[in-house]
């Protein structure tokens, strides 16, 4: 990795061609869906170093804007919810959530003819899987993304938000790195299998893999594979879908986590997890989910905060790892994650790393993510070179394969 790579690979803000990759061809999701109330206050979203502003009408529909009011710049996060609309509380215009002004008080004669000639740029937004999802580029709409999680139905999702201040790219590797599990999680994992929410998942993660990646059309399938003394295999195949999605699998096939890494600006990004099941609701009391959460008071907006920051080693709990926990973050899973990204600083400077065996998935993405980039700038669609891709095959697995199985074939053999 050359320090123009790292550079490339990171760099999400302005005219970076990471950046213009990500704006032109992908649904970016910007906020849980519970986070815009209808009538409510706009929010302030930043996204590739842009800052924006959403609200949601009374009605439902959403608005997604420059934040920048038209009359003079004010900010519409500031501005008032009226009805479908807002008042920006300078001087008074009424933008729609269409982006069309429709009241410019401060203009005569004529006004409506006036606020009529204006109207501001408004972002497409979609709905699915408990996220909204905007898209800011000039092109035709990319797919939407239609993926395992946002197929079940909405009360079968639970996700969380966590603001993280450093790189994306460093959010997305650590999804894509199962060797950390064993390690890193040691603790919750022990504390899954206590809780019997593992058969063949939790305690089976804690041996050393060996790994094999698979390029597709979105992104990568990786496959961690663990060799058993009867001549099984136990798979997991964890789902990556270029730039910023992974779908892992539960403790079986159907069921599954996701993250979603979203670039705020280079060295911020919005860190969104959750779980879904196609069979049972999922929501902040689930099973499933408590067993991630040692804190009664977590709020999923922000699920992996921490006190402190790198003076005191952002708090980490010396006492509690004397008492047998691994890392010293107790309180969600995902503080565990969000901790070692930051460790590695703003923008991790990846000239410095010495890759090992285990992350040939990070290798394999680090690459697809340079060549993406390098056929967008060429005018091709990223990975594929063409058509649209597909997100109909994206299936992460978690099995037991018989002898002489191959990996590769097992999303065919498994319920989508
Ligand atoms: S700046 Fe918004 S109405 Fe004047
Ligand atoms: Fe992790």
């Amino acid at each position: 990795m050359t320090p123009e790579q790292n550079e490339r690979l990171t760099r999400v803000e302005g005219p970076a061609p990471m950046g213009a990759m990500m704006r032109e061809h992908f649904w970016i999701p910007f906020a849980l869906d519970s986070q815009l109330e209808a009538g409510g206050a706009p929010r302030r979203i930043r996204l590739l170093g842009k800052d924006y502003a959403a609200f949601r009408a009374e009605d439902g529909r959403i608005g997604f804007l420059d934040e920048r009011c038209p009359h003079r710049g004010a900010s519409l996060v500031l501005a008032r919810t009226e009805g479908c609309e807002l008042r920006c509380i300078f001087h008074g215009w009424k933008i729609d959530v269409t982006g069309q002004v429709t009241e410019a008080a401060t203009h005569t004669p004529n006004a409506e003819e006036f606020a009529a000639r204006i109207k501001m740029r408004r972002y497409p937004v979609h709905e699915a899987g408990a996220l909204l999802w905007v898209y800011l580029g000039d092109g035709p709409l990319p797919p939407l993304p239609d993926m395992p999680f946002t197929r079940v139905p909405r009360e079968h999702v639970w996700v969380s938000a966590t603001h993280v201040a450093c790189n994306w790219l460093q959010g997305v590797e650590g999804t894509l790195d199962s060797a950390h599990v064993g390690t890193l999680h040691r603790s919750w994992i022990e504390r899954s299998v206590a809780g019997g929410q593992t058969t063949i998942g939790g305690a089976l993660t804690m041996l050393a893999p060996s790994y094999e990646v698979e390029a597709t059309g979105y992104g990568l399938r990786a496959a961690a594979l663990r060799p058993q003394a009867d001549g099984t295999t136990f798979v997991r195949v964890t789902e990556h879908i270029v730039p910023f999605v992974s779908i892992v699998p539960s403790t079986n096939t159907e069921d599954g986590n996701f993250f979603i890494a979203c670039p705020v600006d280079d060295t911020h990004h919005i860190l969104f997890w959750g779980h879904y099941s196609p069979t049972e609701p999922m929501n902040i009391n689930t099973t499933r989910v408590q067993l991630h959460l040692n804190d009664p008071e977590v709020d999923v907006t922000n699920l992996g905060r921490f006190h402190g920051d790198r003076d005191n080693n952002w708090a980490q709990d010396r006492a509690a790892m004397a008492q047998g926990h691994f890392s010293g973050f107790t309180s969600t899973l995902l503080q565990e994650d969000v901790v070692v990204q930051l460790s590695m600083g703003p923008i991790a400077d990846r000239t410095l790393d010495h890759l090992s065996s285990s992350d040939v998935a990070v290798a394999r993405l680090r690459a697809l993510l340079l060549r993406a980039v390098e056929q967008h700038g060429q005018g091709a669609y990223p990975l594929t070179g063409g058509p649209l891709p597909s997100y109909a095959e994206v299936q992460p697995v978690n099995v037991v394969m018989p002898e002489g199985g191959d990996w590769r074939t097992l999303r065919d053999n498994v319920p989508a």
